[in-house]
C-alpha cells in the first residue's frame, strides 16, 4: 500500500489529559504556541479554541491530513499552520519561517497515535496483520528494510534497551533467521514463541516497541527536541512533553531538572550560584487524571521560562 491509499483510511484517536494540557499551558487569544505532535488534532483544537495561533508538526502524511481536515477553519483563517516534518527539525523550521519569534506554550504529546495501531496496514500492529513497515514518516525507511542492514549484536542490544526483553538474543535471531517476513503477525508470533513472559500482554510488545522506537529514531528525535524547543520559549513561556515510557519520560525528567538548575551549585545559603532560567513547573499521571486507557501510562511534565 502506498502513502496516497493510507490516507483514505479513518483516523481516530483521543487526545490524553486534555484538561491539564490546556490548565498548565493557559492558552489565551493571541498567545502564539506550537504543537510538535498533531496527529488527529485534538489537542490542536483545543488551543485553538481558546484564541492562540498555532505553528503544528507531525512527522506522519496521514496525521497532517486528517488534523488539516478537522482544524480547517483555523487554517482558513491564518491562525495554524502546518508542517509535514519531524519536530527534530521544529526548531530550524520556525526559526527560518518566524525569525526571532519566541513561543508562550509548546507541546509534544509523544509516541504513536491510535491510529497507528488500528489501522493493520501501517505495519504497527501485532494482532492483525500488516506490512513490516512501522513508520510513522511514509519517506523513511520500512522495518523490512532496517531488518536487512542490521546485526545480531546490535539487534539484541536494541532490544534489550528499548524494550526491556528478557531473551533479547533469542529473539534477535529469530527475526534475523526468518527474513523476509510475510507480515506483522507472522513475525509477532515468531517473537512470541521465543520471547519471555509478559503478564496480560502479547508476547511480542516488548520487542514491537523496541523495534518500533529503532525504526523512527524516537529518542533521537525526543534528544534534540529537548535540547533546542525550551531556548524558542518566551519568558513565562511554557514547555510541555507528555510521555508513555520510562526511556522517554527518564530523559525529559533529567532535561527538565538540567535547565531548573536542579543540583546546580548553591551558595552558603543555598541560593543557586547562576539563577537558573527555567523552573519545574508540574508533573501529572495519567492514571490519576483521565479515564482514558490511552492514558494510562501517560506522564505530562512542564517546565516555564522565567
Ligand atoms: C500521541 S499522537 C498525538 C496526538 C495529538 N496530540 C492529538 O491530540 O490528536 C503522536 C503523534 O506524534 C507524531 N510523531 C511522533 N514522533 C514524531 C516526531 N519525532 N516528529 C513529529 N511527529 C511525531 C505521530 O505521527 C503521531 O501523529
Amino acid at each position: 500500500m502506498n502513502e496516497t491509499d493510507l490516507l483514505d483510511l479513518p483516523f481516530h484517536h483521543e487526545p490524553v489529559l486534555l484538561a491539564d494540557v490546556v490548565e498548565l499551558l493557559a492558552p489565551r487569544p493571541g498567545a502564539r504556541f506550537v504543537d510538535c505532535t498533531l496527529g488527529g488534532g485534538g489537542h490542536a483544537a483545543a488551543l485553538l479554541a481558546a484564541g492562540v495561533e498555532l505553528d503544528g508538526f507531525d512527522r506522519d502524511a496521514y496525521a497532517i491530513r486528517a488534523a488539516s481536515t478537522r482544524l480547517q477553519p483555523y487554517l482558513d483563517a491564518g491562525a495554524l499552520r502546518v508542517h509535514h516534518a519531524p519536530f527534530a527539525d521544529a526548531a530550524r523550521v520556525l526559526r527560518e519561517s518566524a525569525p526571532g519569534v519566541l513561543y508562550d506554550g509548546i507541546l509534544a504529546d509523544l509516541g504513536i497515535s491510535s491510529h497507528h495501531v488500528d489501522q493493520a496496514a501501517r505495519g504497527f500492529s501485532f494482532q492483525s496483520d500488516g506490512p513490516v513497515s512501522m513508520v510513522m514518516d511514509g519517506r523513511d525507511a520500512p522495518l523490512s528494510e532496517r531488518l536487512d542492514n542490521v546485526d545480531e549484536p546490535t539487534l539484541t542490544r536494541l532490544l534489550r534497551e528499548y524494550g526491556d526483553e528478557p531473551n533479547a538474543r533469542r529473539v534477535a535471531q529469530t527475526i534475523l533467521f526468518g527474513r523476509p517476513w510475510s507480515g506483522t503477525r507472522a513475525l509477532a508470533e515468531a517473537i512470541a514463541g521465543v520471547a519471555a513472559k509478559t503478564r496480560g500482554t502479547h508476547k511480542a510488545t516488548r520487542s514491537f516497541q523496541a523495534l518500533r522506537i529503532w525504526v523512527n529514531d524516537e529518542l533521537g528525535q525526543l534528544d534534540v527536541a529537548l535540547a533546542e524547543l525550551p531556548e524558542l520559549l518566551a519568558p513565562g513561556g511554557r514547555l510541555a512533553f507528555i510521555s508513555f515510557h520510562s526511556l522517554e519520560d527518564r530523559r525529559v525528567k533529567q532535561a527538565f531538572a538540567a535547565l531548573a538548575g536542579v543540583g546546580a551549585p548553591t551558595d552558603l545559603y543555598g541560593h543557586p550560584l547562576v539563577k537558573p532560567r527555567f523552573r519545574l513547573v508540574d508533573r501529572r499521571k495519567g492514571e490519576d487524571r483521565d479515564p482514558n486507557p490511552r492514558a494510562r501510562s501517560a506522564r505530562l511534565r512542564v517546565i516555564e521560562r522565567c
